[in-house]
């Protein structure tokens, strides 16, 4: 696929999970590209597209917490690149939704490396789909935000302002955040959300073993831990929440 001269990195998304939903140029770029660096998130499916040996796992290692450390995940990147390579890094859903592409393409820019951002199906609209909850709906939200549950709400420096989201209305989509659900919910309803706000919880949307919880702000903590959900989920918190109820006897 390369000359000498080629050297360009593709930010690719794998979309959700399920591998009817990864694009067609993410498709032809894993099957010729010279070298793919991948996360855990894309699934087996997905990576048995790759070439016998164009893989590099630098995801979290296998029996170990360690992660490839970003900064050589970056300076690996381009190094490939001015070796000539075509360099795939494909991340789980969209490389720029909370998947560090951002930040991986600033890095490419300012070490002069051409680099393509292949988007893909993202999970906090994929996921909730699947599950029958759509993000926006005239008579619920017109506005969707999604957000990361990872930090610690109580804390001073956490970046997610939940009181704003409370009183912004629209529908909340939190990634990250199984963890960290009763500080979450906790935080809204001390912001003033109605505590019977619909919320679902949905694991490995778009995968055969999908799960999901489904509950008010009140009580999600405690259908997440009678369904056992585990990351990687979405919440979903708002009016389309409930839309769920309507559609899931119809559901595949
Ligand atoms: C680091 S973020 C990456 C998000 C990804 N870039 C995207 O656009 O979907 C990882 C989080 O995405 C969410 N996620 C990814 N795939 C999912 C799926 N199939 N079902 C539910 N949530 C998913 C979970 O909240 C997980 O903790």
């Amino acid at each position: 696929m390369t000359t000498a001269e080629d050297g360009t990195v593709y930010l690719v998304g794998s979309g959700p999970g399920d591998p009817g939903l990864l694009t067609v140029k993410a498709r032809d770029l894993l099957e010729r590209a010279d070298v793919v660096l991948h996360d855990r998130l894309p699934g087996p499916e997905i990576l048995d597209l790759i070439p016998d040996g164009n893989a590099e796992d630098v995801g979290k290692r296998a029996h170990s917490d360690k992660r490839t450390s970003q900064a050589e995940i970056n300076e690996r990147l381009v190094a490939y690149a001015n070796a000539g390579k075509s360099v795939v890094r494909l991340k789980g859903g969209d490389p720029f939704v909370f998947g560090r592409g951002g930040e991986e393409a600033e890095y490419l820019a300012e070490h002069g490396v051409t680099f393509e951002v292949v988007p893909g199906v993202t999970s906090p609209v994929a996921a909730p789909g699947v599950a029958g909850i759509p993000v926006t709906h005239r008579d619920h939200a017109s506005s969707v935000t999604f957000v990361t549950g990872h930090e610690d709400p109580t804390k001073p420096e956490s970046s997610v302002d939940w009181a704003a989201l409370a009183e912004a209305g629209g529908t909340i989509v939190v990634l990250m955040g199984v963890t960290r659900l009763p500080d979450y919910t906790a935080a809204l309803r001390d912001a003033g959300m109605d505590p019977e706000t619909p919320v679902a919880l949905v694991e490995r949307g778009t995968r055969p073993n999908q799960r999901v919880a489904t509950g008010t702000l009140e009580t999600i903590v405690a259908a997440r831990d009678e369904v056992g959900i585990e990351p990687p989920a979405v919440t979903v918190i708002g009016g389309v929440a409930g839309v769920r109820e309507e559609l899931e006897a119809f559901l595949r």
